[in-house]
């Protein structure tokens, strides 16, 4: 059995090819931005998005169509980094990967320019895949992501919304770019159209099983093991799926409480006794359920439709990294 890090020292060399071409694609001839944007992309993050186009890709073509690989592997982080950009200037957040923000840093036209040329940049290396089926992936997933960013504003708030409506837009905003990154990973392989529909489906049920866990690291966490502030998600009236449980049990002073707080109306000390109630109610253990279930079940749809061992082995690791992360 492949231990976690197996997976990721196994494709290392690979990994660290997709890190040259994304920081090539990356550079801004501005010199007050170009540090700034360069401290962004070195600091990394999980790389978690070409790691999963790299490994759909493994039991097929992947030494001939690897160039193609690394390029498609790199606009997905690319794509995936300029949604960073744009979220943390929607969230106010402070911190990203442990260093500052851009939108910490600049004013807010600068960084919402900055995300545009960073999804034009990864835009343009989809392109140079020069695969029309990446490239349609590719809209269409972005397209994906800011509906699913646009449900989570308009959603704001609701103490009354629903799980479907928490999982749909958790797909938008997540499960569609594992669900893409898979898929390219498998188009440009050439995996036979059904593997590729699994793969494009094992991604999403993915994708959305690590917005699920992130959405409980921000209740459970601590803002300096995961590198970007805790307990954001409430306080900017984003209500994830352990509040939308423990809402659905919550005395009505609770209820009051989770409406003060989405409000911006309630002390630091209401806020973390409110996430304390939400830690203890059982709630989160519910949530990080629904996320073990979709895992299990993306990994029992590989069995027949990924052949080799390894690269399946290597895909089931992928999985079980989504949910067992404190980063
Ligand atoms: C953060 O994604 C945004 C979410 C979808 C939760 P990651 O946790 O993959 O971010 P990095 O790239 O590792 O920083
Ligand atoms: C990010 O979701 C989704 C994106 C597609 C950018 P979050 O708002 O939960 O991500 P973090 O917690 O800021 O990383
Ligand atoms: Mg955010
Ligand atoms: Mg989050």
């Amino acid at each position: 059995m492949l231990q976690h890090t197996d997976i990721i020292n196994l494709m290392q060399s690979d990994m660290d090819r997709v890190s040259n071409r994304l920081s090539e694609a990356a550079k801004v001839r501005y010199a007050d931005i170009s540090p700034l944007l360069d401290e962004i992309i070195a600091a990394g993050g999980k790389r978690l998005r070409p790691l999963l186009l790299l490994l759909s890709a493994r039991a097929f073509a992947y030494e001939e169509t690897f160039d193609t690989l690394i390029t498609a592997a790199a606009g997905v982080e690319l794509l995936h980094t300029a949604s960073l950009v744009h979220d943390d200037t929607v969230d106010r957040a402070a911190l990203r990967r442990g260093k500052p923000t851009l939108n910490s840093q600049l004013d807010t036209g600068s960084v919402i320019l900055i995300g545009d040329y960073l999804f034009a940049q990864s835009a343009m290396l989809a392109a140079d895949t020069g695969i029309p089926r990446v490239v349609s992936i590719f809209a269409s997933t972005l397209g994906d992501i800011c509906d699913g960013q646009l449900m989570e504003m308009l959603e704001a708030n609701d103490l009354n919304q629903s799980v479907e409506q928490y999982m749909l837009r958790i797909y938008g905003k997540t499960g569609s770019l594992f669900a893409g990154a898979a898929e390219m990973g498998g188009v440009i392989s050439r995996a036979p159209d059904h593997t590729v529909a699994a793969l494009q489906a094992f991604g999403g049920a993915v994708g959305t099983a690590f917005q699920i866990i992130d959405d409980v690291l921000d209740l459970t966490g601590e803002s300096a093991t995961l590198g970007k502030p805790a307990g954001n998600d409430l306080r900017q009236g984003t209500l994830t799926l352990p509040v939308i449980y423990f809402l659905r049990d919550a005395p009505v002073s609770a209820r009051h409480m989770v409406s003060s707080v989405v409000a911006g109306s309630a002390s630091e000390v209401e806020i973390g006794a409110l996430i304390d109630d939400i830690r203890s109610s059982g709630a989160v253990d519910l949530a990080v359920r629904d996320a073990e279930i979709r895992v299990d079940a993306a990994i029992e749809t590989l069995g027949d439709v990924v052949p080799d061992d390894d690269a399946r082995q290597g895909l089931e690791e992928f999985a079980q990294l989504a949910l067992k992360r404190s980063a």
